[in-house]
């Protein structure tokens, strides 16, 4: 399984936008991760389309949008036309999940459902045919730098598995406070995209961190 890793560029200095994208694109990103936060859904607010928009004209890379947002139905079409490559929603946010995630892969994207520490894997199942992706919350999601929650290990693990009981291709991400300490485990609990924000623009060598990162997800003897 090939390990995809994704900046997330809210721990990014957005004054100098344009040196930190591509700084991480040569560093080797699979793709860009966007925190899109509402202040209702999730208590802090980030950007929308014009940050898309923006990080589109940057790289070639796909976006990966995380939706932090109540009522994400709301953006799809707005978001997908400013380059949104996948959108990923909440199903806490998304009463009728099916149908959305339909929308979002009518747009033309990839459709992400994410599930916060607190939720259970049991709310993604009957959905698995309609994802291309799964994000397992290891943090409560509103703020980079959080620290990493044990619990979401099992979690992990328990979601490979239904995934592949499914034979579902959709690829399994974790997001929030992945890092040097924890990405080995994560990989091996069977993620394969990894969000990670403070780890490496916090990092002296955000290039060197990507590798690092990488490098931590195979079978150590
Ligand atoms: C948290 C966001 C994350 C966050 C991850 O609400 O969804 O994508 O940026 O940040 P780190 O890697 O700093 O935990
Ligand atoms: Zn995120």
């Amino acid at each position: 399984m090939k390990v995809r890793i994704a900046p997330s560029i809210l721990s990014a200095d957005f004054g100098k936008l344009a040196d930190d994208i591509a700084m991480v694109v040569d560093g080797g990103a699979d793709m860009i991760h966007l925190d899109v936060m509402d202040g209702h859904f999730v208590p802090n607010i980030t950007f929308g389309e014009k940050m898309i928009g923006a990080v589109k004209k940057l790289t070639s890379l796909p976006l990966d949008v995380h939706m932090m947002v109540s009522e994400p139905e709301k953006y799809f079409e707005s978001f997908a036309g400013a380059g949104a490559s996948g959108m990923t929603i909440h199903v806490e946010a998304a009463p009728h999940l099916q149908r959305q995630l339909a929308r979002i892969r009518q747009l033309g994207c990839w459709a992400g459902a994410a599930i916060n520490p607190g939720t259970s894997l049991v709310s993604v199942r009957e959905v698995v045919a309609d994802i291309d992706l799964l994000l397992v919350m290891s943090v409560n999601p509103g703020f980079g730098g959080q620290e990493f929650i044990p619990a979401s290990l099992d979690k992990i693990a328990r979601a490979r598995h239904m995934l592949d009981e499914f034979r579902s291709s959709a690829a399994l991400e974790v997001d929030g406070g992945v890092s040097r300490e924890t990405i080995h485990d994560v990989w091996r609990a069977g993620a394969d995209t990894f969000v990670a924000g403070n780890a490496i623009f916090t990092a002296s060598n955000p290039q060197v961190e990507i590798k690092a990162l990488r490098m931590l997800c195979v079978e150590t003897v």
